[in-house]
């Protein structure tokens, strides 16, 4: 599912992005340019790498 529909950012992006090593979601941030424009996707990303994080 798209998370980020500026950037094109989905669920599993995120994911990937802390399996690659992001551990924050500034990281997640850097990686997958989420939350980069509108900044409405911002909370969902937040929670979505804060529980993949959580899970590593
Ligand atoms: Fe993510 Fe706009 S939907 S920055």
């Amino acid at each position: 599912m798209y998370v980020c529909l500026c950037k094109g950012v989905t669920d599993r992006a995120i994911r990937e992005a802390v399996s690659d090593g992001a551990r924050s979601w500034r990281e997640v941030r850097e990686q997958t340019g989420c939350a980069d424009q509108c900044g409405k996707c911002a909370s969902m990303g937040k929670s979505i790498a804060r529980d993949a994080i959580a899970r590593e």
